[in-house]
Order: C-alpha cells, then sequence, then structure tokens
C-alpha cells in the first residue's frame, strides 16, 4: 500500500500494543516528527509503563503537538488510539489547528501481537489487554472516517506492513 500523505497532517498510528507503531514510526518519520505517549510518560515520570502518568503524559504530548501543528510541522502520535474517545482528542487538535487527521492503522492478528508481547521485556502487562485493544479497534474501526478522519490506511499483516511507502504530498 501507499500512503500518500498531506504534507501537513496530524498523523494518528492506531493499533493495539505490539502492532509495530513505534517500529513503523521509526522507520518512516524522523524522531522529532513522532509523539509517543511511553516517551511523554517517562519524560513527566521517569518511568515510560507508568498508567499514573498518563493524564500527565497526554496533556503534554498534546500541548506539544499543538505547538508543532501551529508551526507547520506535520506530527505523528504514537499511541494505541483504540477507542474512539483517544481519538476524539487527536481530530480536535488537528481540527484546531485547521490540519488534516489522517490515521494509520496496524491491524495485525491477534496471534502475531501474542507473539511479540510474549517476547518483550518491556511490557509488563497480561496479553489479555492486548485481546481487549484489539476488541475495542475492530469493534470502531469502521467508523474512523466518520470520526473525522480524512484518509485512513488499513495494514492487515505483518507483510502489508513491510511493504507500505510514505511519501508527502502538498
Ligand atoms: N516487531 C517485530 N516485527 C515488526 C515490528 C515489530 O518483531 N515488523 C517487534 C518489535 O521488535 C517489538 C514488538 O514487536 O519488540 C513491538 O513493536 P513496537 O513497534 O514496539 O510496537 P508498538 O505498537 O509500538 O507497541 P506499544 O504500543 O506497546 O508501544
Ligand atoms: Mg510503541
Amino acid at each position: 500500500m501507499h500512503i500518500a500523505l498531506p504534507e501537513l497532517s496530524l498523523v494518528a498510528l492506531v493499533g493495539a500494543s505490539s502492532s509495530g507503531k513505534s517500529s513503523f514510526a521509526a522507520r518512516h518519520f524522523q524522531a522529532s516528527e513522532v509523539l509517543s505517549s511511553d516517551f511523554f510518560r517517562a519524560l513527566v515520570s521517569d518511568d515510560e509503563s507508568s498508567l499514573e502518568a498518563t493524564g500527565d503524559a497526554f496533556d503534554s504530548l498534546f500541548f506539544v503537538g499543538g505547538k508543532r501543528l501551529a508551526r507547520g510541522r506535520l506530527t505523528v502520535v504514537d499511541a494505541t488510539s483504540v477507542r474512539p474517545e483517544d481519538r476524539r482528542r487527536l481530530v480536535d487538535l488537528a481540527r484546531a489547528h485547521d490540519v488534516l487527521p489522517v490515521a494509520i492503522v496496524l491491524d495485525l492478528p491477534r496471534a502475531v501481537l501474542e507473539a511479540r508481547h510474549a517476547a518483550r521485556t518491556d511490557r509488563d502487562f497480561p496479553a489479555s489487554v492486548i485481546g481487549r485493544q484489539v476488541s475495542e479497534l475492530r469493534r470502531t474501526l469502521r467508523g474512523l472516517q466518520k470520526e473525522g478522519f480524512r484518509h485512513v490506511w488499513v495494514l492487515h499483516s505483518e507483510e502489508e506492513v513491510g511493504a507500505a511507502t510514505v511519501t508527502r504530498v502538498p
């Protein structure tokens, strides 16, 4: 799949834990373009897995995201965003800055995510959490365009993710 991003957009990477959002971001975007919820958790609490820090982490992420968009910088949000209420805030942020919200969804088979999760040492929650995230995403996936995302690209397998290309169009 070819992903042609509007040059000035707010790109939501959407997917359960271990779907490969951070890997995708590292491959296709500059580090400074990517705002990751884990990174902001670490910034405010010194612990990237601290759930207790989630509120402060997202406040900070949205503040920086707003500054970037006001400066006309393409911005990628690397957070699970599997729930409509999480995505709502992203659409609102983009609209507040007259920027197009777009979504790249990594909807991989649950078995792939669970195998990756089992191999990770940086995620200590149970695999059932991933199952819930996948269910929530699939339940709401068809509504993304209606939520306000101007383009929605959905990648369904490791092969599709590996073959995806990203460019920017004026
Ligand atoms: N991974 C992989 N093959 C890929 C992409 C990722 O094996 N094509 C592995 C990574 O090495 C990592 C794990 O899968 O150990 C999760 O990838 P990551 O990009 O970190 O996933 P995220 O969606 O960012 O997960 P999280 O929401 O937990 O941050
Ligand atoms: Mg990640």
